[in-house]
C-alpha cells in the first residue's frame, strides 16, 4: 500500500491526546494524513498533547488540536467550523477517518455500603455520553455539514468489558456495549453513503485510562498470563491496524468488531 493514497486526507481523532488516540495520530501522520485532534487536557498532562503536536508536525503533516469536552454541543460546533475551514483551505472535500477514543468515565460500584461510595445518575448519564453517545451527536454534526463521504470510515474503542465484568467497571462496561450497538447502527445508517463504521474491541493495554481501573494490576498480570501473544496489547498495536485498513482500497468493512488483542479475548 502506497502512502501516496492518504497523502493529505484528514484524520478527526476524539481523544487524541492520549492512549490509542495519540498512537494512531502519530501512525496517520507518518502516512501523510493531516490531524484534527480532540481533546480534554489540564496543566499537567498538557506537556503530552505537545509532544503528539510535535510528532506529527515532524512527519510534515498539520496538527490542529482543540481542549475541550468533546460533549459539550456549542464547543463541539465552533470546532467543525473551523475544521470545516481547515478543509477547504487545504482542497479536500471532507474527513478521510474518524476515531471515537474517549476515555472518560465513573469507576465506581453501583451497590456500595455508603450510598456515597456507589455509582449515581449524573455519573452514569456522564459516562454513557461521553464514552458511547458522543459517537452519534459527532457523526450527525459531520454528516449534516457534509464533512463525511464516500471511502470515510469510522473507528469506535470498546473492550472485553462490553460483555464481561471487572469490577468498578459498570458504567464503562454499559457504554461499550451501548458503544457496539450505536456502531452497528451508524453502519446500517451511512452505507448507502458510502462511510464505513467499525469498532476496535483492543485488548489490556497499558494507558493512563486502565491504571485508573481499581484493580488494574491484575488486569495487567491476567492479560499477559493469558494472552496467547504474550504480552499485553500496545497503543501502536491498535494505530498500526487503522492506519492499515485506511488506505482507499479497504472498503467493504464495516458494522465489524475487530479484535486487536493478540487472541486475548478468546482465552477468557
Ligand atoms: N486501555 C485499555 O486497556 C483499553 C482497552 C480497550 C478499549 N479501551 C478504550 O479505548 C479508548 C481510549 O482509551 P485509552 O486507554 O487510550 O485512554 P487514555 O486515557 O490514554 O486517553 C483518553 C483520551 O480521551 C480524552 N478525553 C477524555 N475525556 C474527554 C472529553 N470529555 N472530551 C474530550 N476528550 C476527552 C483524553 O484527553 C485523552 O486524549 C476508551 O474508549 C477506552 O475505553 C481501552
Amino acid at each position: 500500500m502506497s502512502n501516496d493514497s492518504l497523502k493529505g486526507k484528514w484524520a478527526l481523532i476524539l481523544g487524541a491526546s492520549s492512549g490509542f488516540g495519540a498512537a494512531t495520530a502519530r501512525a496517520l501522520a507518518k502516512k501523510g494524513m493531516n490531524i484534527f485532534g480532540v481533546h480534554l487536557d489540564m496543566k499537567q498532562t498538557m506537556p503530552r498533547v505537545k509532544e503528539v503536536i510535535a510528532d506529527i508536525e515532524a512527519a510534515g503533516s498539520k496538527a490542529v488540536f482543540f481542549n475541550m469536552n468533546a460533549s459539550n454541543e456549542r464547543k463541539r460546533d465552533k470546532a467543525l467550523a473551523r475544521m470545516k475551514e481547515e478543509l477547504a483551505a487545504s482542497g479536500e472535500p471532507y474527513i478521510w477517518l474518524m476515531m471515537h477514543s474517549l476515555a472518560f468515565g465513573t469507576l465506581k460500584p453501583f451497590i456500595a455500603d455508603d450510598p456515597a461510595d456507589a455509582i449515581d445518575k449524573a455519573a452514569m448519564e456522564m459516562t454513557l455520553e461521553v464514552m458511547a453517545h458522543s459517537l452519534v451527536y459527532w457523526v450527525q454534526a459531520l454528516v449534516r455539514e457534509g464533512m463525511l463521504g464516500r471511502g470515510s470510515r469510522i473507528w469506535s474503542m470498546t473492550s472485553e468489558g462490553s460483555h464481561r465484568v471487572v469490577p468498578g467497571y459498570g458504567a464503562v462496561s454499559a457504554a461499550k456495549a451501548a458503544l457496539e450497538s450505536h456502531t452497528r447502527q451508524l453502519a446500517m445508517e451511512l452505507g448507502p453513503r458510502g462511510i464505513l463504521v467499525n469498532c476496535i474491541q483492543a485488548g489490556v493495554t497499558d494507558t493512563p485510562a486502565l491504571r485508573q481501573i481499581p484493580g488494574h494490576e491484575l488486569l495487567i498480570e491476567g492479560s499477559k498470563r493469558r494472552n496467547p501473544g504474550g504480552r499485553m496489547t500496545t497503543p501502536e498495536d491498535v494505530a498500526n491496524t487503522i492506519a492499515a485498513l485506511a488506505d482507499p482500497s479497504v472498503s467493504w468493512i464495516s458494522g465489524s468488531i475487530v479484535f486487536v488483542d493478540g487472541g486475548e479475548d478468546i482465552t477468557a
